[in-house]
């Protein structure tokens, strides 16, 4: 069964400086809601109650978010203001939340073997929360939770990307064992388009056995010195253990630009002006 949930965040979000100069990536709201949130809540949804942030400098915001802001609620007590932390709060009344520091950025790879001691020994989902995932009727964690409990295996999220996308993703490729649903035997990290074995791409999305850990401990850093997660999934998958499943539902890149507006424009339209419009 399983019960944890870890949330790499120890990245420096470059691509949205200056507003990620003195504040987290995770934090940047979609409309009036950051990030990592949204990807707690995902996580709440699939049952994972118990959530492991890999943090960095800088990342205290994140902490305070997911804690009681005593000055603040004391003020809005009994307002008309008070309904608008009402999610916040059933999110953190759900959950416990435990932390770990990420000191030097070595890669996905690297944040995830830091999360070793908040996971222990047993199966686990990872979560990148700037990859925002909406609009199933499930969430996607939810419909690899369901997954794992068949199969017993590392699962990794897949979509279709655009073939010149392919050098910003890990690209696999497989055998389809049913509708949606691939035995992964080959995964390349970032491959050029005229490189890539196929345009599936793994986003940010896994469920990962707890013997992924001494694989990481093993696997040697690639370009940058950063410790890569395909390469120690693709250990994995060497063993015939790692599903992939395209996942029903709409994923934006919110660690770009483009994404993050098309996830703004997306929740405002479909919660935001159909409320206004209600009244
Ligand atoms: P990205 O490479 O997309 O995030 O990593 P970044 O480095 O924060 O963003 P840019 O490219 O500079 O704008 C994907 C995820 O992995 C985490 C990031 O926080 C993000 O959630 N990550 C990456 C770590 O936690 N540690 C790392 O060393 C690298």
């Amino acid at each position: 069964m399983i019960r944890k949930c870890l949330f790499p965040a120890a990245g420096y979000g470059t691509r949205f400086l200056p507003a990620t100069k003195a504040m987290p990536k995770e934090m940047l709201p979609i409309v009036n809601k950051p990030l990592i949130q949204y990807g707690v809540e995902e996580a709440i949804e699939a049952g994972l109650r118990n959530i492991g942030f890999v943090s960095g400098r800088g990342k205290r915001a994140i902490e305070d978010h997911f804690d009681v802001s005593y000055e603040l609620e004391h003020q809005i007590m009994g307002t008309s203001k008070e309904q608008l932390l009402h999610e916040i709060r059933d999110v953190i009344s759900q959950c416990t939340f435990s932390y770990t520091r990420q000191t030097e950025m070595k890669g996905l790879g690297h944040a995830i073997l830091t999360g070793e001691s908040l996971i222990g020994r047993e199966p686990f989902a990872v979560l990148l929360a700037d990859d925002l995932c909406l609009d199933g009727e499930q969430g996607v964690l939810a419909q690899m939770v369901k997954l794992y409990n068949e199969h017993h295996c590392s699962i990794i999220a897949l979509e279709e990307v655009p073939r010149d996308q392919t050098h910003r993703y890990g690209i696999v490729v497989g055998d389809e064992i049913e509708p949606g649903l691939i035995r992964v035997n080959q995964m390349v990290e970032k491959p050029d388009p005229q490189d890539a074995p196929s345009n599936t791409a793994i986003i940010g999305r896994y469920i990962l056995t707890p013997d992924i850990f001494d694989i990481l401990r093993a696997t040697q850093p690639g370009i940058g010195g950063e410790i890569q997660i395909t390469d120690a999934i693709a250990e994995q998958a060497r063993q015939g253990r790692v599903l992939g499943y395209k996942f029903k539902g709409r994923r934006f890149d919110c660690g770009s630009i483009e994404g993050f507006v098309e996830a703004t424009n997306f929740v405002y339209n479909t919660k935001f002006s159909r409320a206004d419009a209600a009244g």
